[in-house]
């Protein structure tokens, strides 16, 4: 390993590790140091190239012992604020998950901690990788669509419903602080903001826990503290009106999250599970009548636009470490959203709009 690589480490070894790992490892310079999760690491699923890398249990060992540059943080919810305390307090930068944390404090804490060592934070908002979110943020930003009218957003999944669907961390209030509004809800959040541009003003929301139970994979029956399912209104900059809608138990949809956008000259629809193609009819000319189609066109994104090529999160910390200038999901961007979760939050206590900022 020669001094001018970057040490890499990984907290919390389930199923997004993999993709912080395959992406990070991958990339030119970087070695992998160490692997952590507190359960036994005999049962941990590491890839191939990871099979030699040294396993602990113990996160603060872990960082003294390897000293890594870079940390990525693959935990449940709960353990983000104070696993990214303690890597920046070890001086590594950190790639934590999203939600940010459970409560804004935390998230602020988390924030003013990698200020104050001058180390930098992603948060994996891992849709902001989708060619065709990039390619419509910069239609709406070069003005195509005009003055953004109204954006209608749905994150829909069934895999809480699903009698095989085993009890988990995610259906536990303490573990998880949030049901499908933290989980799916924090994507739609951010995915509005970065495909729009426009910020939350003030929100209202209502949610809901379909499935009061689940059964874990020993057959033990747990309560289900979380949200199954949320829907909530924006007031965007400017005045403009979102309406959101999330819910893991919606039989029969996979991973269906879908942004539309309308403005003064024309709409577009993006469509998580359709990367290279974009919903739109748009142009003062086309506009210009109503139409009587009920659908919009759906087109294949170019070959080539401006952020076809920036790398995606997480990985795309690595060459900010490095001094690129890159565009990134950040701390910052994941503390706006989970203030707009927090109000959120408060709204549904209150049953009142909570205002932002
Ligand atoms: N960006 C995305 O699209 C995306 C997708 C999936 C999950 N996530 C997020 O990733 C995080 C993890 O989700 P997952 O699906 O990988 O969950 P998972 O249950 O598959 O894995 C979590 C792992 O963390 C370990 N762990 C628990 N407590 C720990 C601790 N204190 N220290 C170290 N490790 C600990 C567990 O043993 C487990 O191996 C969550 O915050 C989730 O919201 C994000």
């Amino acid at each position: 390993m020669s001094a001018s690589e970057l040490r890499y480490a990984v907290i919390g070894m389930g199923g997004v590790a993999h993709f912080h790992l395959n992406q990070i490892s991958v990339l030119p310079g970087v070695a992998v140091v160490g692997l952590c999760d507190p359960t036994d690491p005999k049962g941990w699923r590491v890839p191939a190239a990871q099979a030699g890398v040294p396993r602990f249990q113990d996160a603060e060992k872990m960082l003294r012992e390897t000293k890594p540059d870079l940390v990525s943080i693959c935990t449940p919810n709960k353990f983000h604020h104070a696993l990214t305390l303690l890597a920046l307090r070890h001086g590594a930068h950190v790639a934590c998950e999203k939600p940010m944390a459970m409560t804004v404090a935390e998230a602020e804490a988390m924030e003013a901690a990698r200020a104050a060592a001058g180390r930098l934070g992603g948060i994996n908002f891992s849709y902001r990788n989708n060619a065709a979110f990039r390619f419509a943020r910069e239609l709406i930003a070069a003005g195509e669509l005009g003055r953004v009218l109204r954006v209608n957003t749905v994150y829909l999944q069934s895999f809480l419903g699903a009698e095989a669907t085993p009890y988990s961390w995610r259906n536990d209030l303490t573990l998880a602080g949030f049901g499908a509004l933290g989980d799916l809800g924090v994507h739609m959040i951010d995915g509005v903001r970065f495909v729009t541009g426009l910020d939350y003003q003030r929100v209202v929301g209502l949610a809901q826990t379909l499935i009061p139970e689940k059964t874990d994979a020993t057959g033990g029956r747990h309560p289900v503290t979380t949200d199954t399912n949320a829907a909530f209104l924006a007031e965007l900059t400017g005045g403009v009106v979102g309406v959101f809608e999330t819910t893991q138990v919606a039989p029969g949809y996979g991973n269906f999250f879908r942004i539309e956008v309308s403005g003064e000259r024309g709409t577009l629809a993006v469509h998580s599970d359709h990367p290279e193609e974009i919903w739109l009819r748009a142009g003062a000319t086309l506009t210009r009548y109503a139409t009587w189609h009920t659908d919009l066109p759906l087109q294949r994104l170019p070959t080539d636009f401006v952020s076809r090529g920036t790398p995606p999160s997480p990985g795309a910390i690595v060459p900010a470490i490095r001094g690129e200038k890159i565009d990134f999901p950040t701390f910052a961007d994941g503390l706006k959203a989970q203030r707009v979760l927090g109000a959120l939050l408060d709204s549904m206590k209150s049953g009142s709009w909570q205002r932002l900022g």
